[in-house]
Parts: C-alpha cells; structure tokens; sequence
C-alpha cells in the first residue's frame, strides 16, 4: 500500500464531500470513505502487510488523512444544512407579516342583519324603533286592536297562551297601542322583534319576525301609505321590482290591503318560489281603524294613520331566494356564514 493511494483517497473524498447534492448523499460519502468498512478502514487493514519499520509512519499518515476527512466532512454538513434550511425557507414563503390565524367570529344572524336594514331605510323616512313585550296582554294583542272575542285569531290552535290573560304575542301589531299610549303625536314608529304562532311548515314557523310601522298625524292618506310602502319596498327589494295592493280585511286598519311584492326570482312571469303567480305576499296594511284610537284615547277626528306589518323572514326569503323559511332558526354555519360576510 503506497502513501500515493492514501492521497489519492484523500483528494477523491475532499472533493466528493465538497460536491456532495445534499445531506444524504453527503452521509453515504461519509459510510464509504471513513465508515467501518469504508476505504480508509481498508487502507488500514493492509498495514498488516508493511514492513514493520513503516508502520508507524504509514499509521500516522492514516491517521491525519482521517482527521482532515472528519473535518472537511463536518463542514461540508454544516454548509449543506445551511443551504437545505434557506431553500425551504425560500420555498414556504412564510409571511410572518400575515396576521395571526385566530379564533373563528361569531357573526349577526341574517333575521337580524335584515332588521336592521329595514330599521335603517325607514329611519330615513323619521321612523323610530320599538319593540315592545313579547307576553303581551290580551287587551295589547287582541282586545284594542279591535279584535273581537270570537275573532278567528283568537282560537287556541292559533296563538300560545300563557294565562287566561297574557299571550305570546302573535303579531307586532300590539306595539302600536304602546305607542300610541306613551308618546307624544305626531308619531312615526317602527315596532320590530319575534312574534308566535301555533303554525309550522315549509313557509311557517312557531316563532318568526316581524316588522311594523304607525304612522300618526293630522292628515294620513291611502296615498301616503303607499307611497311610503313603495319607498320601502323599492329600497330593500331594488328598484325594479313593482308592488301591487289588493284589498283586504284587518279588524285594526280600515280600509285595508294586502301588499304583494313582484317575484324577485322570476320578475312576474311565474316560477315555483311565487306558485307561478309572478307575486309574492309580504304582509297588511292599511289606515288606523278609529277604534283602535278611541282605545288609546285618542281623538279620532282630530288624528288619522296608517300602519303595515310584514314578515321579516319572508322578506328576507325573497331577497335572497332562501327556500325554505325552516333554515332561519336551524343555525347551521354553512346558512349563517355567507351573511355575516365570510366565506363557507
Ligand atoms: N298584524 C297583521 C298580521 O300579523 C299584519 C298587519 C296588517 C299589520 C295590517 C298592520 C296592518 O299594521 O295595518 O297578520
């Protein structure tokens, strides 16, 4: 074994250590040259066969290659760690700018999302907002709103009573007569908030929302109510859609009408959301019922008004083509997310 072939090793394994790709190929350069049966161990082993005076020598070569070989090894790791650890940096991107992953928000729910709307878009006309018991006495609910005793609405399969005298509220029509009892006239109110049925299907629940407006002065009109009806309905629907009124009965409003909504799916040619009528019903209205005033003692030949009161979650249903009024109060995220802005 000459020294020259220990060289030789030595020149190979600084520059395979020096050209090795990466850590791995750099640790099986490192089995082959210095491991238990690598190439220097092999060297060493054929000192055996030298005479006895160059052994020494031989062994001390031996052992100063395989020095400078652990060394070249140990930083030709060190500078491949460095590259590994810029490149996975380089490749992940990491923004540390970006903001922290944080906790998921709770978000406002779409009916109450929509009441504000329409809070906001009847301010604008001077309405303010009430809203008034939901146990509401007989007399608030039935009696001065000029619902008789025998009134259909009355009947134990339509409304939940919780005393011979109190109800759940069945309507937010009973927030007029608080009004009408505490504050001052002229009067703009809007009552809003949950009212209760004994009704539940695919477009009724036992518990939904509804939106009230009382409009009280010395000169109220048929043509005001619309008018403002209009307004309202063009500013929360779009302006494109129309609005029809059809006349009807409400034992608190005389005259009366039922205002329907032009199907914002189909725009009044007919589909399954307006059972292909091309409209779609939105709730009553129509000019204070005399009585009603007289209840809350209220001159009726000095004052006029008019009032309507629409199902805020069929409004919502049609402005953004929900269809089934049962996805309200089921709070699934996937419903709700949209709504509050984010997405699913
Ligand atoms: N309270 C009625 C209902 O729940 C809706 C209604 C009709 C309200 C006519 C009104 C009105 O203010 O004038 O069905």
């Amino acid at each position: 074994m000459s020294s020259s072939r220990l060289d030789q090793i030595k020149e190979e394994a600084l520059l395979a250590f020096r050209q090795a790709a990466n850590s791995k190929d750099l640790y099986d350069l490192k089995v082959k040259f210095l491991g238990k049966s690598g190439l220097l161990t092999e060297v060493m082993k054929e000192m055996a066969t030298l005479p006895k005076e160059e052994k020494p020598l031989f062994g001390k070569r031996v052992n100063e290659v395989k020095s400078a070989l652990e060394t070249a090894y140990g930083e030709a790791e060190e500078a491949l760690k460095k590259q590994e650890i810029e490149a996975k940096l380089a490749q992940e991107e990491l923004d540390i700018t970006l903001p922290a992953a944080g906790r998921p928000r709770g978000g406002a729910h779409p009916i109450h999302l929509v009441t504000e709307e329409i809070a906001t878009i009847m301010a604008r006309l001077g309405y303010a907002l009430r809203t008034g018991p939901q146990i509401e006495k007989d007399y608030y609910n039935f009696e001065a709103l000029n619902i008789p005793k025998d009134h259909p609405s009355r009947d134990m399969q339509d409304t939940f009573f919780v005393d011979q005298n109190h109800v759940l509220r069945t309507h937010t029509s009973p927030i007029q007569i608080h009004s009408l009892e505490s504050e001052s006239l002229p009067l703009r109110v809007i009552g809003t908030g949950p009212v209760y049925r004994v009704d539940s299907d695919i477009s009724h629940l036992p518990n939904f929302h509804q939106i009230e407006a009382l409009c009280v002065d010395k000169k109220v009109s048929m043509a005001d109510l619309k008018g403002t009806i209009t307004y309202f309905v063009r500013e929360f629907f779009g302006a494109t859609l129309k609005t029809r009124f059809r006349p009807s009965f409400f034992p608190f409003t005389e005259p009366s009408a039922e205002v329907d909504c032009q199907c914002p799916i189909c725009k009044g040619k007919g589909c399954s959301m307006c059972k292909q009528t091309g409209w779609i019903e939105i709730g009553g209205c129509g000019l204070v019922n005399p009585r009603v005033f007289e209840h809350a003692k209220i001159d009726p030949k000095q004052w006029q008004g008019f009032a309507f009161g629409f199902g805020i979650e069929r409004m919502a249903i049609i402005k953004y083509g929900i269809p089934d009024i049962r996805l309200f109060p089921e709070n699934d995220v996937r419903f709700l997310r949209p709504f509050a802005g984010e997405s699913v």
